[in-house]
């Protein structure tokens, strides 16, 4: 037997965002999330399947090198799920994956990855291509994966079991002219993964206190983007971000390295662009930043304002020798699709 088919997905940026589970094998959250899809970060992914190959391989398509021995066993765990769905068992797999930008610094490129994985994978074995079920099963893969599969602005239902936990849209990409500028400030790869900072949010002594805020918060933004109201939207996104890092700074952590009272994904560039952003906000530009788990900050704006916020961000780069920030210049994006 052999079977092959290719699939592309974005990334997605969470709004309000994932952080804890209340699941953590069937990767059930401890809340609902809502992002957008980011369309300058994309996952391709091609899979092959062949009852010749003795064992899952992964190689990363760019570089033609294989991907790390964690990243391939995640993989094959995941690949496992979807060969019991077909009755496909024991057949391996080959699978080529190329990312458009830089992974481990604060962009989900485990969203894009899982969701590209799954698309790809479902769509070799003959599975229904339903995105109901694409989510969730994406979801198994990384939480954040199963936001990456409908188009434009998703909403993650939290869910109470396998089934009932998967992401729908909020609206269509085209709704409204969001834009997203993504600075990446270092491409140094974080300590402290989502999946271990997840395991340690309830340890924080402010998380009940964010779990009590987010239904609130949840339906303001949803509202928010419903109604095209920037003000709002910004407002409760950037407080959402704040809420979020305060968890990760406040979960205690024992590694092998030592003790640490927290997660800090921020780096001295990332406060100093969210710094900047109260001020040229102050001084008239509507903008707001959040960041994810990493030192990443994606500033929000509207595509009318873009390019002035573009030329402040590079002016703030170019302020200290020896910066190289990279800029992605987001719009909301279409979600996952099988390729041709
Ligand atoms: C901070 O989806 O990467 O980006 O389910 O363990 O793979 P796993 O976690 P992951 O967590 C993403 C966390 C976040 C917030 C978000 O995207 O909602």
């Amino acid at each position: 037997m052999r079977k092959q088919a290719s699939a592309e997905a974005p990334a997605n940026l969470a709004f309000v965002k994932y952080w804890g589970k209340k699941n953590s094998g069937l990767r059930l959250p401890a809340n609902n999330s809502i992002s957008v899809n980011l369309s300058q970060a994309k996952t391709s992914t091609t899979i092959i399947f062949d009852s010749d190959f003795e064992q899952d391989r992964v190689i990363l398509a760019d570089t033609q090198t294989p991907a790390k021995a964690e990243f391939t066993l995640r993989v094959s765990e995941h690949l496992d799920r979807l060969r019991k769905l077909a009755g496909a068992g024991g057949v391996k797999a080959l699978v080529q994956t190329q990312n458009s930008f830089p992974s481990g610094v604060g962009i989900a490129s485990s969203a894009s990855g899982f969701a590209a994985l799954t698309t790809a994978a479902s769509a070799a074995l003959g599975l229904p291509l339903d995105p109901v079920v694409l989510s969730s099963l994406a979801r198994l893969g990384s939480g954040s994966a199963c936001r990456s599969i409908p188009d434009g602005f998703c909403e993650w239902l939290a869910g109470n079991d396998d089934n009932s936990s998967y992401a729908v849209q909020v609206a269509p990409p085209d709704h409204w002219d969001l834009r997203i500028l993504t600075v990446v400030v270092s491409e140094k790869t974080k300590k402290l993964s989502s999946t271990d900072g997840h395991a340690l949010a309830a340890a924080s002594p402010f998380f009940e206190a964010r779990l009590a805020d987010l239904p609130d918060r949840l339906n303001k933004v949803r509202a928010a983007i419903v109604a095209r109201d920037f003000k709002t939207f910004g407002q409760e996104t950037e407080k959402e971000a704040v809420s979020f890092h305060t968890i990760a700074m406040t979960s205690p952590i024992q590694t092998a390295d030592g003790w640490f009272s927290g997660a800090y994904y921020w780096l001295p560039e990332s406060l100093e662009i969210m710094l900047a952003v109260q001020n040229w906000r102050a001084e008239g530009l509507p903008v707001y930043f959040t960041l994810d788990a990493g030192p990443t900050v994606h500033l929000i704006c509207l595509e009318q304002d873009v390019e002035t916020l573009k030329r402040q961000v590079k002016m703030l780069e170019n302020a200290r020798p020896g910066r190289n920030w990279t800029f992605l210049t987001n719009a909301p994006a279409i979600g996952a699709r099988v390729l041709a």
